[in-house]
């Protein structure tokens, strides 16, 4: 079976249900925790099996951020480049006290080029090919070459300020599958 064969297969079982499962039983075996599948992402059309929860990570203090000052964070795992920004007012999957802190991959989902974030619309630009993603409106792909919307982590706040990453709903570029 060749390379091509190969993924379309795994994309085809993950889309069944099969890979997942499969592969979620791995990740628990790998780090004493198992991924699992939540809901989609509202209004964006997602299915389920996209949206995976992770063992929770620590991205940063709300304290640590300023208004449209774009932290690099790593999430699921130091490969998987993302941004941590406070936008300044509140958009959908925000969190804190203002409802605005999100954070996306850093990924382009077409090529996998990285993505730069322009301050004065709030959105992140493809360096490879100039797609464009808006950070206020849960990654929504606003031009170019891409076929999915930018994955967004589902964050949560604690008492002390500190934000954790617990799941993304979009598949990870390069990845067949949302598990670690
Ligand atoms: S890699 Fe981003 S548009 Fe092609």
């Amino acid at each position: 079976m060749s390379e091509m064969d190969r993924r379309a297969l795994a994309r085809r079982q993950f889309l069944s249900g099969a890979g997942l499962a499969a592969a979620g039983a791995a990740a628990g075996a790998a780090v004493g925790a198992s991924a699992v599948a939540v809901e989609a992402k509202p209004g964006t059309g997602g299915s389920g099996p996209a949206l995976v929860s992770y063992p929770g990570a620590r991205l940063a203090n709300v304290r640590d951020l300023k208004i449209n000052a774009p932290v690099d964070v790593a999430y699921p795992d130091p490969d998987a480049l993302g941004i941590l920004v406070k936008l300044g007012r509140p958009v959908p999957g925000g969190v804190g006290p203002d409802g605005d802190i999100v954070a996306f991959s850093s990924l382009c989902p077409h090529r996998g080029y990285p993505l730069r974030y322009e301050p004065s619309d709030r959105t992140l630009t493809c360096l490879g090919h100039y797609s464009r993603f808006d950070c206020e409106k849960a990654g929504q792909q606003i031009w170019g070459h891409a076929t999915q919307n930018l994955p967004q982590y589902r964050l949560r706040v604690d008492e002390a300020g500190d934000i954790y990453a617990e799941s993304v709903d979009e598949l990870l570029y390069g990845r067949v599958s949302n598990v670690l």
